[in-house]
Protein backbone atom coordinates (compact mmCIF):
# COMPACT_ATOMS: atom_id res chain seq x y z
CA UNK A 1 0.00 0.00 0.00
CA UNK A 2 1.53 3.65 -0.43
CA UNK A 3 2.10 5.66 2.37
CA UNK A 4 -0.34 8.75 2.02
CA UNK A 5 2.10 10.23 4.67
CA UNK A 6 5.14 10.30 1.68
CA UNK A 7 4.53 13.63 -0.18
CA UNK A 8 6.43 14.85 -3.26
CA UNK A 9 7.23 18.43 -3.30
CA UNK A 10 6.03 19.70 -6.70
CA UNK A 11 7.60 22.83 -6.12
CA UNK A 12 10.46 24.24 -3.47
CA UNK A 13 11.47 27.45 -2.49
CA UNK A 14 14.08 28.52 -0.31
CA UNK A 15 14.81 31.48 0.76
CA UNK A 16 12.84 33.48 -1.40
CA UNK A 17 13.12 37.55 -1.47
CA UNK A 18 10.75 39.96 -3.16
CA UNK A 19 11.53 43.64 -3.31
CA UNK A 20 9.64 46.23 -5.23
CA UNK A 21 11.84 49.44 -4.11
CA UNK A 22 12.90 49.91 -0.55
CA UNK A 23 10.25 47.37 0.04
CA UNK A 24 10.66 43.68 1.08
CA UNK A 25 7.64 42.01 0.51
CA UNK A 26 8.52 37.82 0.49
CA UNK A 27 11.44 37.75 3.49
CA UNK A 28 13.47 34.80 2.84
CA UNK A 29 10.74 32.38 2.53
CA UNK A 30 10.81 28.52 2.62
CA UNK A 31 8.29 26.39 1.44
CA UNK A 32 7.33 23.25 -0.54
CA UNK A 33 3.79 22.42 -2.13
CA UNK A 34 3.35 19.04 -1.94
CA UNK A 35 2.09 16.65 -5.38
CA UNK A 36 -1.97 16.27 -4.49
CA UNK A 37 -2.12 18.62 -1.88
CA UNK A 38 -4.31 21.40 -1.45
CA UNK A 39 -2.44 23.97 -0.08
CA UNK A 40 -3.78 27.34 0.99
CA UNK A 41 -1.76 30.69 1.48
CA UNK A 42 -3.92 33.23 4.04
CA UNK A 43 -2.42 36.72 5.58
CA UNK A 44 -3.91 39.95 5.58
CA UNK A 45 -4.01 42.58 2.72
CA UNK A 46 -0.84 43.55 1.36
CA UNK A 47 1.15 40.30 3.37
CA UNK A 48 2.27 39.19 0.07
CA UNK A 49 0.50 36.15 -0.83
CA UNK A 50 -0.26 37.12 -4.27
CA UNK A 51 3.20 38.10 -4.97
CA UNK A 52 4.46 34.67 -3.34
CA UNK A 53 1.70 32.90 -6.06
CA UNK A 54 3.43 34.89 -9.22
CA UNK A 55 6.69 34.16 -8.03
CA UNK A 56 6.29 30.50 -7.30
CA UNK A 57 4.49 29.97 -10.69
CA UNK A 58 7.23 31.96 -12.42
CA UNK A 59 4.52 34.83 -13.41
CA UNK A 60 7.35 37.01 -11.57
CA UNK A 61 10.87 36.73 -11.00
CA UNK A 62 12.13 36.49 -7.39
CA UNK A 63 14.68 39.16 -6.01
CA UNK A 64 16.72 36.20 -4.62
CA UNK A 65 16.47 32.40 -3.44
CA UNK A 66 15.81 29.77 -5.59
CA UNK A 67 12.50 28.29 -7.02
CA UNK A 68 12.41 24.60 -8.28
CA UNK A 69 9.41 22.82 -10.41
CA UNK A 70 10.61 19.53 -10.15
CA UNK A 71 14.16 19.19 -11.56
CA UNK A 72 13.48 22.74 -13.39
CA UNK A 73 14.89 25.50 -11.88
CA UNK A 74 12.45 28.61 -11.88
CA UNK A 75 14.29 31.55 -10.67
CA UNK A 76 17.15 32.44 -13.28
CA UNK A 77 14.97 30.96 -16.13
CA UNK A 78 14.55 32.76 -19.20
CA UNK A 79 11.04 33.93 -20.44
CA UNK A 80 10.72 31.70 -23.36
CA UNK A 81 11.66 29.17 -20.75
CA UNK A 82 9.08 30.55 -18.15
CA UNK A 83 6.11 30.21 -20.64
CA UNK A 84 6.58 27.15 -21.68
CA UNK A 85 6.65 25.91 -18.08
CA UNK A 86 3.67 27.85 -17.53
CA UNK A 87 1.26 26.00 -20.64
CA UNK A 88 2.82 22.60 -20.17
CA UNK A 89 2.44 22.77 -16.15
CA UNK A 90 0.43 25.42 -14.83
CA UNK A 91 -3.16 26.30 -14.62
CA UNK A 92 -4.29 30.01 -13.30
CA UNK A 93 -7.61 31.25 -11.85
CA UNK A 94 -7.97 34.72 -10.90
CA UNK A 95 -10.42 37.22 -9.03
CA UNK A 96 -11.51 37.71 -12.55
CA UNK A 97 -12.00 35.43 -15.21
CA UNK A 98 -9.76 37.17 -18.27
CA UNK A 99 -12.31 34.96 -20.13
CA UNK A 100 -11.84 36.11 -24.03
CA UNK A 101 -14.93 37.71 -24.51
CA UNK A 102 -16.27 37.32 -27.89
CA UNK A 103 -15.50 33.89 -27.53
CA UNK A 104 -18.00 31.40 -26.03
CA UNK A 105 -17.40 29.46 -23.07
CA UNK A 106 -16.82 26.09 -25.34
CA UNK A 107 -14.35 28.55 -27.31
CA UNK A 108 -12.01 29.84 -24.09
CA UNK A 109 -12.06 26.12 -22.84
CA UNK A 110 -10.85 24.70 -26.41
CA UNK A 111 -8.60 27.72 -27.49
CA UNK A 112 -6.89 27.12 -23.82
CA UNK A 113 -6.31 23.14 -24.84
CA UNK A 114 -4.98 23.80 -28.27
CA UNK A 115 -1.83 26.02 -27.38
CA UNK A 116 0.95 23.77 -26.59
CA UNK A 117 -1.02 20.45 -25.41
CA UNK A 118 -0.13 18.61 -28.20
CA UNK A 119 -3.32 16.93 -28.74
CA UNK A 120 -5.40 17.00 -31.90
CA UNK A 121 -8.18 19.39 -32.59
CA UNK A 122 -10.69 16.46 -32.13
CA UNK A 123 -9.51 15.35 -28.98
CA UNK A 124 -9.21 19.24 -27.60
CA UNK A 125 -13.06 19.16 -28.63
CA UNK A 126 -14.09 16.70 -27.26
CA UNK A 127 -11.96 17.19 -23.64
CA UNK A 128 -13.37 20.51 -23.37
CA UNK A 129 -16.97 18.96 -23.83
CA UNK A 130 -16.63 16.83 -21.44
CA UNK A 131 -14.81 19.14 -19.01
CA UNK A 132 -17.79 21.40 -19.62
CA UNK A 133 -20.05 18.68 -19.08
CA UNK A 134 -18.20 17.81 -15.82
CA UNK A 135 -18.66 21.69 -14.76
CA UNK A 136 -22.11 21.34 -14.91
CA UNK A 137 -21.85 24.36 -18.12
CA UNK A 138 -23.96 22.46 -20.67
CA UNK A 139 -26.62 24.89 -20.94
CA UNK A 140 -24.52 28.13 -20.59
CA UNK A 141 -21.63 26.94 -22.92
CA UNK A 142 -22.57 28.11 -25.97
CA UNK A 143 -23.01 31.60 -24.37
CA UNK A 144 -20.47 34.31 -24.48
CA UNK A 145 -19.04 35.20 -20.98
CA UNK A 146 -20.96 38.52 -20.90
CA UNK A 147 -24.37 36.45 -20.95
CA UNK A 148 -23.35 34.00 -18.09
CA UNK A 149 -23.53 34.30 -14.27
CA UNK A 150 -20.43 35.64 -12.63
CA UNK A 151 -20.49 31.63 -10.97
CA UNK A 152 -20.50 29.83 -14.66
CA UNK A 153 -17.45 32.42 -15.79
CA UNK A 154 -15.54 31.24 -13.17
CA UNK A 155 -16.83 27.57 -13.33
CA UNK A 156 -15.61 27.97 -17.36
CA UNK A 157 -12.29 30.14 -16.02
CA UNK A 158 -11.29 27.10 -13.96
CA UNK A 159 -12.04 24.00 -17.11
CA UNK A 160 -9.58 26.23 -19.57
CA UNK A 161 -7.28 26.31 -16.05
CA UNK A 162 -7.25 22.30 -15.90
CA UNK A 163 -7.70 21.59 -19.69
CA UNK A 164 -4.26 20.59 -19.85
CA UNK A 165 -3.54 18.73 -16.87
CA UNK A 166 -1.81 21.16 -15.04
CA UNK A 167 0.63 19.58 -12.94
CA UNK A 168 -0.39 22.88 -9.90
CA UNK A 169 -3.51 24.74 -10.57
CA UNK A 170 -2.54 28.26 -9.12
CA UNK A 171 -5.68 30.19 -8.08
CA UNK A 172 -5.52 33.72 -6.93
CA UNK A 173 -9.21 35.23 -4.82
CA UNK A 174 -11.29 32.71 -7.45
CA UNK A 175 -14.26 33.80 -5.47
CA UNK A 176 -13.07 37.28 -4.67
CA UNK A 177 -15.70 38.52 -6.87
CA UNK A 178 -18.67 36.30 -6.79
CA UNK A 179 -21.56 35.95 -4.29
CA UNK A 180 -22.61 33.39 -1.60
CA UNK A 181 -24.42 31.10 -4.15
CA UNK A 182 -21.35 31.17 -7.25
CA UNK A 183 -18.78 31.02 -4.24
CA UNK A 184 -19.99 27.81 -3.60
CA UNK A 185 -20.26 26.36 -7.22
CA UNK A 186 -16.61 27.03 -7.40
CA UNK A 187 -14.86 26.11 -4.05
CA UNK A 188 -17.41 22.32 -5.14
CA UNK A 189 -15.37 21.99 -8.33
CA UNK A 190 -11.98 23.22 -6.48
CA UNK A 191 -13.04 20.17 -3.96
CA UNK A 192 -13.75 18.20 -6.84
CA UNK A 193 -11.04 18.63 -8.47
CA UNK A 194 -8.08 18.00 -5.72
CA UNK A 195 -10.35 14.80 -5.07
CA UNK A 196 -9.28 13.47 -7.99
CA UNK A 197 -6.18 14.32 -7.69
CA UNK A 198 -5.58 17.62 -9.07
CA UNK A 199 -2.93 19.42 -6.44
CA UNK A 200 -4.01 22.87 -6.35
CA UNK A 201 -2.31 26.29 -4.69
CA UNK A 202 -5.32 29.14 -3.39
CA UNK A 203 -4.73 31.96 -1.87
CA UNK A 204 -8.21 33.77 -0.35
CA UNK A 205 -9.40 35.71 2.04
CA UNK A 206 -12.46 33.88 2.99
CA UNK A 207 -12.60 31.33 5.95
CA UNK A 208 -15.07 28.92 3.23
CA UNK A 209 -12.54 29.13 0.41
CA UNK A 210 -9.26 27.79 3.15
CA UNK A 211 -11.88 25.20 4.75
CA UNK A 212 -11.37 23.25 1.32
CA UNK A 213 -7.99 22.86 2.13
CA UNK A 214 -5.94 20.38 3.70
CA UNK A 215 -2.85 22.41 4.62
CA UNK A 216 -3.00 26.08 5.03
CA UNK A 217 -0.39 28.76 5.47
CA UNK A 218 -0.26 31.94 6.91
CA UNK A 219 1.86 34.82 5.57
CA UNK A 220 2.70 38.31 7.48
CA UNK A 221 5.61 40.28 7.01
CA UNK A 222 7.01 38.39 3.91
CA UNK A 223 6.99 35.19 6.10
CA UNK A 224 5.34 32.01 6.38
CA UNK A 225 4.78 32.31 10.08
CA UNK A 226 2.44 29.51 10.91
CA UNK A 227 0.80 26.49 9.55
CA UNK A 228 -2.78 24.24 9.27
CA UNK A 229 -2.96 21.05 8.70
CA UNK A 230 -6.59 19.66 7.88
CA UNK A 231 -7.99 16.67 7.45
CA UNK A 232 -10.11 15.99 3.97
CA UNK A 233 -12.90 18.40 3.53
CA UNK A 234 -16.41 17.25 3.91
CA UNK A 235 -19.29 19.14 4.15
CA UNK A 236 -21.04 20.26 7.59
CA UNK A 237 -18.07 19.56 9.53
CA UNK A 238 -18.21 22.15 12.35
CA UNK A 239 -15.00 20.38 13.84
CA UNK A 240 -12.88 21.34 11.18
CA UNK A 241 -14.60 24.59 11.01
CA UNK A 242 -13.88 25.11 14.75
CA UNK A 243 -9.86 24.48 14.35
CA UNK A 244 -9.45 26.94 11.74
CA UNK A 245 -11.35 29.47 13.60
CA UNK A 246 -9.17 28.72 16.59
CA UNK A 247 -6.04 29.10 14.68
CA UNK A 248 -7.25 32.11 12.76
CA UNK A 249 -7.90 33.84 15.77
CA UNK A 250 -4.31 33.16 17.56
CA UNK A 251 -3.06 34.81 14.50
CA UNK A 252 -5.31 38.00 15.23
CA UNK A 253 -6.93 37.38 12.11
N1 LIG B 1 4.42 45.46 -9.01
C1 LIG B 1 4.52 46.00 -7.79
N2 LIG B 1 5.24 47.12 -7.59
C2 LIG B 1 5.37 47.66 -6.35
N3 LIG B 1 4.81 47.15 -5.25
C3 LIG B 1 4.08 46.03 -5.37
C4 LIG B 1 3.88 45.40 -6.66
N4 LIG B 1 3.10 44.31 -6.47
C5 LIG B 1 2.83 44.28 -5.15
N5 LIG B 1 3.41 45.29 -4.49
C6 LIG B 1 3.34 45.55 -3.05
O1 LIG B 1 3.74 44.37 -2.37
C7 LIG B 1 2.93 44.16 -1.21
C8 LIG B 1 2.30 42.79 -1.29
O2 LIG B 1 1.36 42.77 -2.36
P1 LIG B 1 0.50 41.51 -2.72
O3 LIG B 1 -0.33 41.87 -3.87
O4 LIG B 1 1.37 40.32 -2.82
O5 LIG B 1 -0.39 41.37 -1.40
P2 LIG B 1 -1.60 40.39 -1.09
O6 LIG B 1 -1.27 39.70 0.18
O7 LIG B 1 -1.91 39.57 -2.26
O8 LIG B 1 -2.78 41.44 -0.81
P3 LIG B 1 -4.34 41.33 -1.15
O9 LIG B 1 -4.90 40.41 -0.10
O10 LIG B 1 -4.83 42.72 -0.97
O11 LIG B 1 -4.49 40.82 -2.53
C9 LIG B 1 1.96 45.31 -1.16
O12 LIG B 1 2.46 46.27 -0.30
C10 LIG B 1 1.93 45.82 -2.59
O13 LIG B 1 1.63 47.19 -2.63
MG1 LIG C 1 -3.50 39.49 -3.62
Amino acid sequence: MKDKKVKTPVIAGKKIVKTFGEAKVLNEINLEIYDGDFTVIMGTSGSGKSTLLYCLSGMEQATGGTIYCGDQTITGASEKELTKLRADKFGFVFQKTHLVSNLTLYENIVMSGLIGSGLSEKEVREGAKQLAAQMNLQDAVDRLPSQVSGGEAQRAAVARAVMGNPAILFADEPTGALNKANTKEVLDLFTELHKKGQTILLVTHDKEAALRGNRILYIEDGRVISELALSEYKKDDSMREKKLAVWLEGLGW
